[in-house]
């Protein structure tokens, strides 16, 4: 038997076990799936946005990959510490990290800690129920809020921000976010990009989904589309920006509605500072401080020392995000990566035997769900070609008695069951579809029913 553990539970993860469970050329294959979470599926239950139900729906796919009989599930096994890298290759023929990019990346401005101030991250972590984030954390007493950075990630805050919270009623946000977005007093959403449109990261289809909001207009100035020089002949950009210019050319032609909710798109402007006051007592972010960019010929922007201060009260950086360290692993602080081959982690420049990685802590923090299926395949088939030297170690019993003297507590696939049902019970008590459960304890609780 070979034993293989797969730290993460995200789509990396999950493709990485199909992929070994699904291969020929070695047999007798048995993958443990960890996660320091007591629930499965990574970003795509704590990052894709709730009202994107088609996408969210992939969590049924990975399902069926976790409950295949050759892969187990262990969730609340947080790999580090006493179960660092060592400890798993103690228990294990091979380890493949797939730990994702857990944090931000940061503006380096003065003021982005006021209060009022926060990341993307944090945001999305709020509405998605991630147990690390306290459930009341955002009250949304602000009326105008700055987006800074023109991501997918941006798109997917700015619109859940221009979204009432009525409209996510039928989706799976926790109750205290549902709450807080309905009583939200945001108005205006200002999303701001440091370059010009045609540079801009967003894609087509999440673009055109802000200008479809029932209760929220997008407004486009004209001549910040027109200070980008693709924007005169885009004939040369590639398909994405040359469609992302052909939606925002629309909607800069148009004149605003009066809806309830604007969402204001701004292109080259480069944050200085997040500027503070408020009442004593409770200082607080007032402004956004911005430096006019212009294009400088390739592909980058330059200052043209004119500033121009956007008003705000809540400002969420949504700039990408960082790979973190996990101690006992090699870790490339520049790229936020741990250094690989193919997926073998290299150790001092030479591939490290039994320990990989796949998905953004290989890759960095970009790609769609779909790209790290390859990628997953790739690190797996590095492992397959590496066997007769993994095998070659004899290891003790079943790695979860080990996982248990080392002191971690797993969830099984049974304990994430229960938590299903109970997030299926508590929408029926609140007269909503499933609503998910956003504190540690209420989620331990969910997996260890009581007798
Ligand atoms: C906010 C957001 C929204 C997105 N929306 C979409 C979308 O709509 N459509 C789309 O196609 N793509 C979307 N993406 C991209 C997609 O989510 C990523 O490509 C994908 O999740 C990356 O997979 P991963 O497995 O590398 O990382 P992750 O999905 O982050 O999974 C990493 C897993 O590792 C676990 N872990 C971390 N550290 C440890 C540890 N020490 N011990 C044990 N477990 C650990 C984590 O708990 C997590 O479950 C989105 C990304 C973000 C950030
Ligand atoms: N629906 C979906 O499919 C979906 C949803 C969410 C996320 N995702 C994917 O997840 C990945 C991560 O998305 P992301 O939005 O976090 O990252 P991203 O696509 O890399 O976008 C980051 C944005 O931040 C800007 N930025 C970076 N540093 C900055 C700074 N110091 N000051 C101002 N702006 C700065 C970037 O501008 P520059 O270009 O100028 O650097 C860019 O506009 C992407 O691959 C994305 O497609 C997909």
């Amino acid at each position: 038997m070979l034993r293989i553990a797969v730290v993460g539970s995200g789509p990396s993860g999950v493709y990485t076990a199909e992929a070994l469970a699904h291969q020929d050329a070695v047999p007798d294959v048995a993958v443990d799936v960890l996660d320091r979470l007591p629930c499965p599926y990574g970003l795509v239950r704590y990052g894709v946005a709730p009202d994107h139900e088609k996408i969210k729906s992939l969590q049924g796919n990975l399902r069926r990959v976790l409950e295949d009989p050759r892969i187990r599930f262990l969730g609340n096994v947080a790999v580090g510490g006493a179960l660092g890298p060592d400890a798993l290759r103690s228990l294990y023929h091979a380890v493949v990290y797939c730990v994702g990019a857990a944090t931000d990346r940061r503006l380096g401005v003065p003021g982005e800690d006021l209060p009022g101030s926060d990341s993307a991250t944090r945001f999305v972590s709020w509405y998605s129920a991630h147990p690390d984030e306290p459930p009341d954390e955002f009250a949304l007493r602000a009326r105008s809020a700055v987006v800074i950075g023109v991501g997918n990630v941006a798109v997917d805050v700015a619109r859940i921000l221009a979204r009432g919270g009525e409209e996510l009623r039928r989706t799976d946000v926790p109750d205290a976010a549902l709450r807080a977005l309905r009583e939200s007093r945001v108005t205006d959403v200002h999303m701001v990009g440091r370059r010009g449109p045609s540079q801009a990261k967003f894609t087509t289809k999440e673009l055109r989904e802000l200008g479809a909001l029932p209760d929220a207009e997008v407004l486009v100035r004209p001549d910040e589309l027109a200070l980008d020089p693709a924007y005169a002949d885009p004939s040369g950009l590639p398909a994405v920006a040359r469609r992302n210019v052909a939606v925002l050319r629309d909607w800069a032609q148009r004149g605003a509605s009066g809806r309830e909710r604007r969402i204001h798109l701004r292109f080259f402007l480069r944050p200085v500072e997040v500027l503070g006051g408020g009442e004593p007592g409770r200082p607080g972010v007032t402004a956004v401080r911005f430096e006019r960019t212009e294009p400088d010929g390739q592909g980058g922007v330059a200052g043209t020392g004119r500033f121009e201060d956007i008003e705000a009260q809540l400002v969420l950086r949504s700039v990408g995000y960082r790979g973190v360290p996990l101690p006992g692993l090699p870790f490339d602080t520049r790229r936020g990566i741990v250094p690989n081959d193919e997926g073998r982690v290299l150790r001092d420049g030479r591939p490290s035997p039994g320990e990989y990685v796949a998905g953004w802590i290989k890759r960095g923090p970009t790609g769609v769900i779909g790209t790290n299926r390859p990628c997953a395949k790739q690190t797996a088939a590095a492992l397959v070609a590496d066997t007769a030297l993994l095998r070659a170690r004899d290891l003790p019993g079943d790695p979860l008695d080990g996982l248990r003297v080392l002191g971690a507590e797993p969830v099984e696939w049974s304990g994430w069951e229960a938590i299903e049902a109970a997030e299926a019970e508590l929408g029926r008590s609140l007269d909503r579809t499933t609503v998910k459960i956003a504190d540690w304890a209420g989620l331990l609780t969910a997996a260890r029913p009581g007798p």
